[in-house]
C-alpha cells in the first residue's frame, strides 16, 4: 500500500490512479489527518503538489511533514510541493520567480534508480511558481531543468531513500512518468497485488461491516455505471431488502427514462419510478447560477429520497459516489479547492444523513475501476459503455437562465448528437458528447425568411477518468450531420458550434 499526502493538489488524484495502475493499492489522506495515521504501516508515502506556498504553512502542518519525513523508516516521495517540502525540512531555500508550466526539458545528471529507462534528456509537465535552491550537501541533485532549476534529488533520512521531483510524473504529458512510478515501487518493494476483483471483495465485506440489522435499504439509480454498480452490490447485501428507486427529474435525455428502466429491470433490479419532473423544473425556472440548481436539485432529489425512506421504513441509503466525485467537490476535508459541487457529495443535507445510514460502496474506486466490476458483475455492455451523465442532468447544460425552451432544445440536440456519434461508430470511443445552450442567438435564413435561433455547442471530449479531457477529433463529415440534423429539426436554432479546448484549461460540463 501507498500513502498520498495530500496537500490540495489538483493532481492528487492521478497519482493514486497511476499506482493503482501498476498494482499498488493507494490512498489519499489529507495532510492534516496523516499525523496520526499509522505511517510505518504503508509501503512508501507521496507527498502530493498543492496550491500552497511552502513558507505559509502553518507550524502544526510542518510537524505533521516533519514526522513523516524524520520519523518515517519508507521510501518517500515529494511532488512539485512535496518536492519543495521535503528541500525546504532538510535545510534547502525554497524561492518564487522560478515558475514553469507546461513541458519542459530536464536533463538527468545523477544516476539513480529512480530514473531507470530515462534517457539523459526527457520532456516533463512542470506546474509550479516556486522551486528549490541553495540545496545542503545532503541534497543529490537527480535532474536540473532547461531553466536550471533543480528538477529531482535524492537525500536518505533513516536509511531510506528520499526523493523529490518538482514536475509532474502522474501527468501524461511526463512520457515516462509511470516509469518513475514503477521504479518508485520497485525501490520500495510494494508487492503488485492490487486487482479491481480483489478489491470486489473486500468492499462487499466492508459494506457487510457497515450494516449493522436487517433493515431495508434504498438506493438511487440513474442508469449510469456508478449507480448500477452500486445497486448490484446492494442487491449482494441486502437482498430483496433492496429497494432501487429512479427518479426522472424532467432534466433527463429524450427517451432515456424508458431505456434505463428496461435495461435496469433486465439485470433484475427493477425501480420504483418517481415522476417528479415538475417539482424540480418548476423550481429551477429563472436560475441562473449552475451551483445554485445543483443545489436545489441536490435538495430536491434528498427531498424526494426522504419520503421514500419514511414511506419504506429504510434505516440505509446507497449512493454511487466515486473518488473523483469526492475529490473535485473538495471532500476530502476541503482539502482541494472546490470546483463543482457534484450533487452526490455535496447534495445531501446533514439532516438527510441523520435519518439514514449513507453508504457509499465504490467511493474509492475511478470510473475506469467501476467499470471493471460492472463487467464482472456481467452488467450488460449497453450499460457499461453508456457515458457519464452529470447527475444534475441537462440543467448544467444550460448557460444562462434556465428556461424550459433551453431545456427542449438542449434535449433534442444532446440525442442528435448521440444518435450520430452512434452511426458513425463514434459513441463508444468517446467520454462524452452532447449539446449545450447558451443565451446567444445568430441570425438565421430558413427558406427565404430572416429567423433569429439559438446558437448550440457540442462537445464531445475523449478522457480516461474525466479528470482531464481533450476534445474529440471528430472528421469534418460527422460534425457536419450533427449540425445539419439540429438546424434541420430544431427549429429554434440557427447555428452550431464545436467546443476545441481541453481540460484543463476548461471543464466537460459548462458549469
Ligand atoms: P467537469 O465538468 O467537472 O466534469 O469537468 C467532470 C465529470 O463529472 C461530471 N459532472 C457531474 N456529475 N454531478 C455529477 O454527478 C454534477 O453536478 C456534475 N458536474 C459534472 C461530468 O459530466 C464529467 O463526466
Amino acid at each position: 500500500r501507498v500513502l498520498i499526502v495530500d496537500y490540495g493538489g489538483q493532481y492528487t488524484h492521478l497519482i493514486a490512479r497511476r499506482i493503482r495502475e501498476l498494482g499498488v493499492y493507494s490512498e489519499i489522506v489529507f495532510h492534516r489527518d496523516a499525523g496520526s495515521l499509522d505511517v510505518e504501516g504503508y509501503d512508501a508515502v507521496i507527498l502530493s503538489g498543492s496550491h500552497l506556498s511552502v513558507r505559509s504553512l502553518s507550524r502544526g502542518d510542518l510537524e505533521v511533514a516533519e514526522k513523516i519525513l524524520f520519523n518515517g523508516s519508507k521510501p518517500l516521495l515529494g511532488i512539485c510541493f512535496g518536492h519543495q517540502l521535503i528541500g525546504y525540512l532538510l535545510g534547502a531555500d525554497v524561492a518564487s520567480g522560478c515558475g514553469e508550466y507546461g513541458r519542459t526539458r530536464v536533463s538527468i545528471t545523477g544516476g539513480d534508480e529512480l530514473f531507470n529507462g530515462w534517457s539523459s534528456e526527457e520532456t516533463v509537465w512542470m506546474s509550479h511558481g516556486e522551486c528549490v535552491e541553495n540545496p545542503p550537501g545532503s541534497l543529490r541533485i537527480l535532474a536540473v531543468s532547461e531553466n536550471r532549476v533543480i528538477a529531482a534529488f535524492k537525500a536518505v533520512v533513516n536509511n531510506r531513500a528520499v526523493y523529490g521531483v518538482q514536475f509532474h510524473p502522474e501527468v501524461h504529458h511526463t512520457g515516462k512518468g509511470r516509469l518513475l512510478f514503477d521504479n518508485f515501487l520497485r525501490i520500495a518493494g510494494a508487492r503488485r497485488e492490487w486487482r479491481v476483483e480483489n478489491y470486489y471483495r473486500y468492499l462487499l465485506d466492508e459494506l457487510r461491516r457497515e450494516v449493522v440489522d436487517d433493515g431495508v435499504a434504498v438506493v438511487g439509480v440513474s442508469g449510469g455505471i456508478d449507480s448500477t454498480v452500486t445497486a448490484l452490490i446492494g442487491r449482494k447485501v441486502f437482498g430483496e431488502k433492496l429497494i432501487p428507486v429512479f427518479v426522472d427529474h424532467g432534466l433527463l435525455r429524450e427517451g432515456e427514462r424508458e431505456s434505463v428502466v428496461s435495461s435496469l429491470e433486465k439485470l433484475g433490479l427493477n425501480p420504483l419510478v418517481v415522476d417528479a419532473g415538475e417539482r424540480f423544473i418548476s423550481r429551477l425556472e429563472g436560475v441562473v447560477d449552475c451551483e445554485e440548481r445543483r443545489r436545489v436539485i441536490g435538495e430536491e432529489f434528498a427531498k424526494i429520497f426522504a419520503e421514500i425512506v419514511e414511506k419504506e421504513g429504510a434505516r440505509y441509503f446507497l449512493q454511487g459516489t466515486t473518488y473523483p466525485d469526492i475529490i473535485e467537490s473538495g471532500g476530502i476535508r476541503g482539502a482541494a479547492s472546490v470546483i463543482k459541487s457534484h450533487h452526490n457529495v455535496g447534495g445531501l443535507p446533514e439532516w438527510f444523513r441523520d435519518r439514514v445510514k449513507v453508504l457509499e460502496p465504490i467511493r474509492y474506486l475511478y470510473k475506469d475501476e467501476v467499470r471493471e466490476i460492472a463487467r464482472l458483475l456481467n452488467v450488460p455492455w449497453e450499460l457499461v459503455e453508456r457515458h457519464p451523465y452529470p447527475g444534475p442532468g441537462l440543467a448544467v447544460r444550460i448557460i444562462g437562465s434556465f428556461t424550459r425552451k433551453k431545456l427542449e432544445i438542449c434535449r433534442k440536440a444532446s440525442r442528435i448528437v448521440e444518435d450520430v456519434l452512434r452511426e458513425h461508430g463514434f459513441y463508444g470511443k468517446v467520454w462524452q458528447a452532447f449539446a449545450v445552450v447558451g443565451d446567444d442567438k445568430w441570425v438565421g435564413v430558413k427558406g427565404d425568411a430572416r429567423s433569429h435561433g439559438y446558437i448550440v455547442t457540442i462537445r464531445v471530449v475523449e478522457s480516461v477518468d474525466g479528470m482531464t479531457a481533450d476534445y474529440s477529433r471528430l472528421p469534418y463529415d460527422v460534425l457536419d450531420e450533427i449540425s445539419r440534423r439540429i438546424t434541420n429539426s430544431i427549429p429554434d436554432v440557427s447555428m452550431v458550434t464545436y467546443a476545441v479546448t481541453s481540460k484543463p484549461p476548461s471543464t466537460i460540463e459548462p458549469c
